[in-house]
């Protein structure tokens, strides 16, 4: 696992892509929330005044809420249109269907299409105060594939910022990309950034491998680098080896 902590997450992220892209890839794992909207910004930038194309590159989402049409302002599938696909020359964006009246018959079919899809070659994730990635919470397992799940309380409130901070308009249930859905992405690149990250960052990177904190399966992954600010770094021990080995990375 790479540790990459630097003041200009998203110019690490943009390069991490756009390095992707360039290099051939085919498939995406896009990620909603505040913390990869640099990133975003940053590639539609690039495709606007350095040329990077997605033409022939498809992309997934991690998760979308269940009862909530793609038209709703905070679905998913709106919130990357919105913030990134609908700005740049991406091929099929593919969500599961939060409003489909199985949730789970749908969650199997969106592991499927992922499956045929894929493999993800870069995915893009951000992580939850309580450790959570997609909307994995804390306890999922290990190799869990894309199945319905309930919110946190935690989490509900952390989100309830986008519904007006009303809490009964957050949605309780979840589709989302299992850990091990996850897993089989060639690349996992997390970004995180603020101090309210930290403590999560601080167990996924240096706790224990467990369901508690979902994001450390980035340690059990063949690839996964770890891009954060100094504030979503303060509570890292071994921060001046990760700052000393990014440092001397061979270029
Ligand atoms: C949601 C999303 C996650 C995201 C997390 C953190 O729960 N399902 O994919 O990483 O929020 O969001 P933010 O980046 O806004 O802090």
């Amino acid at each position: 696992m790479e540790v990459v902590i630097t003041d200009h997450p998203e110019q690490v992220m943009a390069d991490i892509i756009a390095g992707a892209v360039r290099g051939g890839a085919r498939t995406l794992g896009l990620a909603t929330g505040s913390s990869p909207l640099p990133t975003y910004r940053e590639l539609i930038r690039r495709h606007n005044d350095d040329g990077l194309s997605f033409a022939g590159v498809n992309a997934v989402l991690l998760d979308e809420y269940v009862g909530l049409p793609p038209t709703h302002p905070e679905s998913y599938a709106r919130f990357i249109r919105d913030n990134f696909t609908n700005h740049v020359d991406l091929g099929d964006v593919y969500s599961p269907d939060g409003m489909a009246p199985d949730s789970s018959a749908a969650a199997d079919a969106y592991d499927a299409r992922i499956a045929e899809v894929g493999p993800v070659d870069v995915q893009i994730l951000g992580i939850g105060s309580n450790g959570h990635i997609g909307f994995n919470e804390p306890s999922s397992s290990l190799t869990s594939r894309t199945r319905i799940k309930t919110l946190t309380a935690k989490t509900r409130e952390d989100n309830a910022r986008f519904f007006d901070d009303d809490l009964s308009q957050v949605p309780m249930h979840v589709i989302t990309q299992g850990l091990g859905t996850i897993s089989d992405a060639k690349h996992l690149a997390l970004v995180a950034t603020g101090a309210g990250k930290a403590e999560a960052v601080a167990a996924a990177v240096e706790g224990p491998l467990t369901a508690s904190c979902p994001a450390s399966i980035l340690q059990w992954h063949r690839r996964a680098t770890v891009v954060v600010d100094p504030a979503a770094a303060s509570k890292l021990t071994a921060a001046d080896y990760y700052r000393y080995v990014y440092a001397n990375k061979p270029r």
